[in-house]
């Protein structure tokens, strides 16, 4: 088995655990992390095949971290007839975090009234005409007076939206790039993501009526509750600063 085809298998496990990754830092989405945790458990049960048959590339260090271990490609496929190594393109394909900070945010370009048709079509009818929310599902659009001041601890009746709680735009795009329309994600092109985004933005008083967004003007906005979040520095404690 060469290290090739374990630096392959490798990828396609480094991928969950990037996706992993990027949606820890995700706020508040319930789905999005029970989803990773599924990943997660059968990226481990897959981890001690991986990594036993792995030992010319990954010699025994005991470190225990299988999603980064270089791992073989085909070792399902030659042990247990199984499987095979993803394409480069099918990798590709769902690696799509737009990276800390918005860096990898892809190309593309919307604008708000592009935006306004698009949400009309494809998410008012769960979030409602005037992103409202219905039923269960939640609104995303409002700046309650009364959550600027970020009081959601003390009054759990307060509603969260994209305006007053989400601390960075660019987290907006990748969630909706990665899990809306609900039931349909992957609908949208990347243009058509910027262009709803840019209308979400715009009628929770974030941007202007007249922006057209793309990655650079997208990791450019600034939102009313960033100041409110500081990085996680913790270092395995349970204290929090
Ligand atoms: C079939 C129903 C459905 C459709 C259509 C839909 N959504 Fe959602 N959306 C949901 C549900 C359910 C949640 C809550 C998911 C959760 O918290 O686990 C959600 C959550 C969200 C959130 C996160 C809200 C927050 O602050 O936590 C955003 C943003 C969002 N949707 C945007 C969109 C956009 C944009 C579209 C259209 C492209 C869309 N949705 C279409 C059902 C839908």
């Amino acid at each position: 088995m060469s290290g090739d085809s374990c630096a392959s298998a490798g990828g396609q496990l480094l991928n969950h655990a990037k996706a992993r990754r990027t949606r820890s830092v995700d706020v508040g989405q319930q789905h999005v992390h029970a989803e990773a945790r599924s990943v997660l458990r059968a990226v481990a049960a897959l981890g001690c095949v991986l990594v036993a048959a792995c030992t010319d590339a990954t010699p025994e260090t005991g470190s225990g971290s299988v999603v980064d271990s270089a791992t073989p490609a085909d070792v399902r496929t030659a042990q247990w007839g199984l499987g095979r190594a993803p394409s480069a393109a099918e990798i590709a394909a769902v690696d799509i975090d737009v990276g800390p900070g918005g860096d990898a945010l892809p190309a593309g370009r919307g604008s708000v009234a592009e935006g306004a048709p698009l949400y009309a079509a494809q998410c008012a009818g769960c979030h409602g005409a005037k992103g409202e929310g219905l039923a269960k599902f939640p609104p995303l659009i409002g700046r309650d007076p009364k959550g600027e001041d970020f009081g959601f601890g003390k009054d759990p009746a307060l509603v969260r939206t994209i305006g007053n709680y989400w601390p960075y735009a660019y987290t907006l795009f990748d969630y909706i790039r990665k899990s809306m329309p609900h039931g349909g994600a992957g609908r949208l092109s990347d243009s058509e993501t910027y262009a709803v985004t840019a209308w979400l933005l715009a009628q929770n008083q974030v941007i202007a009526d007249t922006t057209t967004l793309d990655a650079a003007s997208l990791r450019a906005v600034k939102m009313p509750a960033e100041k409110r979040f500081v990085p996680d520095n913790r270092k395995g404690g349970p204290e929090v600063r």
